[in-house]
């Protein structure tokens, strides 16, 4: 699971492109898995799930600097992410195949926003620094 040297570089430097826009892009991940995939929406019934909602908004913001903390941690994902991930199974008990798709949905999103930057090296890449987010948050399953 560990990214190569290049590897790394084209996540980080994607990141860096996408600089202070990466909340909107976790939104939009987030809106497509909610619509893509129904049944993620009965962990948020608290939540105003209706596109362009600003408890959206205000989560995928918090999903972004979740993601952006990884890009900065890529050495050390467990020690930047073991909240989050006691925080998903402990507390709230997330299956973890729910995790896969907003990985999906990111990718999908970046895909779209950034065609030109989308080599199939770009799109490995974002596949294993995604697998390794999730395999680090599901990792509290034991
Ligand atoms: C909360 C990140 C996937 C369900 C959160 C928070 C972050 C986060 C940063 C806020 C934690 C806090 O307030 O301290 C992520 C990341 C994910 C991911 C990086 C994967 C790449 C998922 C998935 C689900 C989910 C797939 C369920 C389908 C929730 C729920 C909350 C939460 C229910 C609490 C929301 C609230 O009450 O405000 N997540 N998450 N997460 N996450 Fe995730």
């Amino acid at each position: 699971m560990v990214l190569s040297a290049a590897e790394r570089a084209a996540v980080r430097a994607l990141w860096t492109k996408l600089g202070s826009n990466v909340g909107v892009y976790a939104t939009e991940a987030l809106e497509r898995t909610f619509l893509a995939f129904p049944t993620t929406k009965t962990y948020f019934p608290h939540l105003d799930l209706t596109p362009g909602s600003a408890q959206v908004k205000a989560h995928g913001q918090k999903v972004a600097d979740a993601l952006t903390r990884a890009v900065a941690h890529l050495d050390d994902l467990p020690t930047a992410l073991w909240a989050l991930s006691d925080l998903h199974v402990r507390q709230l008990r997330v299956d973890p195949v729910n995790f896969k798709l907003l990985g999906h949905c990111l990718l999908v999103t970046l895909a779209r926003h950034y065609p030109g930057d989308f080599s199939p090296a770009m799109h490995a890449s974002l596949e294993k620094f995604l697998s390794h987010v999730i395999s680090t948050l599901a990792s509290s399953y034991g």
